[in-house]
């Protein structure tokens, strides 16, 4: 296969086709609206890849998902976190020294500037924590210059679980509880978040085993909606910081990273209302409402999403090793069932995403419902920093998309005495 033949008002255009190593194809049409004058009409862009990218690999009909060649199964189970953001962002698994070095260095990089923390006076107490992230991240570019890329890199990887953890100790009024050095990444975070000045917080071996996990099935994603924004914003030449900044907003939505909240919400709004998941279900359904089923659905993965596999299996693990019980499981558990029966969900291939079950694993952790979202970007940060270094070093064209225009044709001037 080497060229796909588009007609066009009679006349035939051919467009090179591009193998990727997976196999899968593209039609490069990078000179449709030089030869034919039109362009590809594609909203969400479904079916556009914006890019040629060495990262990760999906496979959505079989759900394969894969960092850099290893499968995520794999790296779940065998890998840490920081393992797996050395893999994305410089393309390798570390070996030992390098691993010692990068640890290193992400543990010297974790205060914030004591400047930062007046910022975090200025919010209100009910300041949304993915607001909160977005702004303490871009204001990072005000202190570090952007010529100092790779250091950068450091600084954030490093800085995001000092935020985030400074974020959460600010939305319940209490003193910050700064790193300490001596602790790996995920026993800092959560030091950072639970700890009082007064006591240490000891990490249950559970706890910062699935919460290792959970970032690394977080960790990338390749041309989703925060990764895109990434890529559009950071194709202007904007700084890593101002950048990633951009991809923490798209992230916060409930169609993407917000619906692990948007799920717990749901699932005890089906609590509070007696447990009747059919009322829900049919809601979902009802094309007049806009209700959606949160964590059901996705874009890519059309059989079932590996991701929400490990993190159901771990939900279950986590609560039975803690000795917990969490009715939303149960009620979870029900709805996913009544809705892989349904033909409405059947018929449009509709199954639980990596959403559907985090949230219930965060709770099992002790994790507060509003900073799950925080949680996702602070595991997917790696993935936002290597696409980022991925297209500065592929120089990249700016990201200009165009569009259909179906507004009014040229028109005349009315004063405004006559509108
Ligand atoms: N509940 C009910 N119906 C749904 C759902 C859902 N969760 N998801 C999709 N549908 C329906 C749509 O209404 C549409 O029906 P139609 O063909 O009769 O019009 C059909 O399924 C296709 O849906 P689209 O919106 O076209 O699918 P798209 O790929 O654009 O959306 C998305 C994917 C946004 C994830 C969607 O499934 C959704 O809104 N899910 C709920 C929110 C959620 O869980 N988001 C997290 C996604 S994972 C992540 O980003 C980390």
């Amino acid at each position: 296969m080497s060229a796909a033949t588009l007609v066009l008002n009679g006349t035939s255009y051919d467009f090179p086709v591009i193998v990727g190593s997976e196999k899968e194809v593209g039609i490069d049409i990078g000179r449709l609206r030089a030869t034919t004058g039109a362009i590809a009409l594609d909203p969400g862009y479904g079916n556009t890849g914006s890019c040629k990218s060495a990262i990760t690999y999906i496979d959505g009909e079989k759900g394969i998902l894969r960092y850099r060649g290893y499968r995520i199964e794999e790296l779940a189970a065998k890998a840490s976190f920081l393992e797996v953001t050395h893999l994305l962002v410089y393309g390798t698994l570390p070996t030992a020294g390098e691993l010692r070095r990068f640890t290193r260095q992400l543990t010297e990089h974790t205060l914030l500037h004591e400047d930062m923390k007046k910022f975090y006076e200025g919010f209100p107490p009910s300041a949304r924590p993915m607001s909160v992230l977005s702004t303490m991240v871009a204001s990072l570019s005000t202190y570090y210059p952007d010529t100092q890329v790779d250091l950068n890199i450091i600084r954030l990887l490093a800085k995001l679980k000092t935020i985030a953890a400074f974020s959460y100790k600010k939305s319940i009024g209490q003193p910050f509880v700064y790193p300490r050095n001596d602790l790996g990444f995920v026993a800092d975070f959560l030091h950072m978040m639970f700890a009082v000045p007064s006591e240490p917080y000891d990490v249950p071996d559970v706890v910062h085993k699935a919460l290792d996990m959970l970032l690394i099935l977080h960790a990338d994603h390749e041309q989703n909606c925060s990764t895109s924004t990434v890529r559009m914003v950071g194709s202007s030449g904007t700084d890593l910081f101002s950048t990633v900044s951009s991809g923490v907003c798209a992230l916060a939505g409930p169609l993407h990273g917000g619906a692990n909240v948007a799920v717990i919400r749901m699932l005890e709004a089906i609590r509070d209302d007696g447990g009747d998941h059919s009322k829900f279900i049919a809601k979902a359904k009802d094309k007049s409402d806009p209700f959606r089923l949160m964590g059901f659905g996705h874009r890519v993965y059309k059989n079932f999403d590996p991701r929400a596999r490990l993190i159901k299996e771990a939900t279950d693990r986590v609560l039975s090793l803690l000795g917990r019980e969490d009715p939303l499981l149960d009620i979870a558990k029900r709805l996913e069932r009544i809705a892989l029966e349904d033909e409405y969900f059947i018929a449009r291939r509709l199954y639980p995403n990596l959403d559907f079950y985090s949230g219930i694993l965060y709770r099992a952790m002790g994790l507060p419902t509003d900073m799950f979202t925080v949680l996702f970007a602070l595991g997917r940060l790696p993935g936002w920093i290597a696409h980022w270094k991925e297209m500065r070093e592929m120089h990249g064209r700016l990201h200009r998309p165009r569009q259909i225009y179906t507004g009014h044709t040229e028109r005349a001037w009315i004063p405004i005495d006559q509108r």
